[in-house]
């Protein structure tokens, strides 16, 4: 599919922390346009699913739910339905995220979901083992992350590099095409680089971002790093 993503990416996902939520997950995201454009690194946030338009609306920036139902049309009262957010002009979605996790068949019906509604595909994975497992679903991405790294400030890439490479070379054997970020703990533009280095396409980043002092000075060194 023809998206609006490149390489090197960001991918920033605003959780639910309270300071990514309503005007500010606006104002993260026009942080993140700014960043992008001064640098030329592609960067995209994830915001709650309530705040999705106000910041497609507001911010020219790549935007992606946190999280679809592999539902169609019809009755299924509170689910996500992978057409309402392509229709809100999301560009992508998250897809099993750790504190969002789906059993495979789950993850299977979901990919083939977001693909019919032209969405884009971030698989999340907890280990090099899940990741050989969903590759074969052909996502666009998957994002190697050990649930006990995130948020912890210690980062995957220089914590457990080999889960890193790993997961590159193993999804990449079962899928040539799919491009593997990394997150858990990224808060560094030295981070950053180590995943780069390891073969990661980008970096999927909350904490280090979203909580920071200062969002935009963090944002800038994640995105100058991958510049270089
Ligand atoms: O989705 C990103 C994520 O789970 C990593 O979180 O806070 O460790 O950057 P964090």
């Amino acid at each position: 599919m023809t998206t609006p993503i490149e390489y090197p990416f960001i991918l920033v996902n605003l959780k639910t922390y309270e300071e990514s939520l309503g005007p500010k997950a606006v104002a993260l995201a026009s942080i993140a346009r700014e960043i992008s454009q001064q640098t030329g690194v592609c960067i995209a946030v994830a915001p709650q699913t309530v705040d999705l338009s106000p910041v497609i609306k507001a911010v020219k920036i790549p935007v992606f739910a946190q999280h679809i139902d592999p539902v169609g049309y019809g009755r299924f009262t509170g689910h996500v339905l992978p057409e309402a957010i392509a229709g809100a002009g999301c560009v992508g979605t998250l897809i099993n995220h750790s504190e969002r996790r789906l059993p495979l068949e789950a993850i299977e019906a979901t990919v083939k979901r977001a693909k019919e509604a032209g969405l884009f595909q971030v698989v999340c994975v907890d280990s090099v083992e899940t990741g050989r497992s969903v590759a074969p679903y052909s996502p666009d991405v998957i994002a190697i992350e050990p649930p006990e790294l995130i948020g912890s400030g210690i980062p995957v890439s220089k914590a457990r590099p080999e889960v890193v490479s790993g997961s590159v070379d193993e999804c990449r054997k079962v899928n040539p095409d799919v491009n593997v970020l990394c997150g858990a703990g990224i808060t560094s533009g030295e981070d950053v680089s180590a995943a780069l280095r390891l073969g990661s396409a980008g970096v999927l980043v909350a904490s280090g971002v979203v909580k920071a002092a200062d969002p935009r000075a963090k944002l800038l060194d994640l995105a100058q790093a991958m510049s270089e």
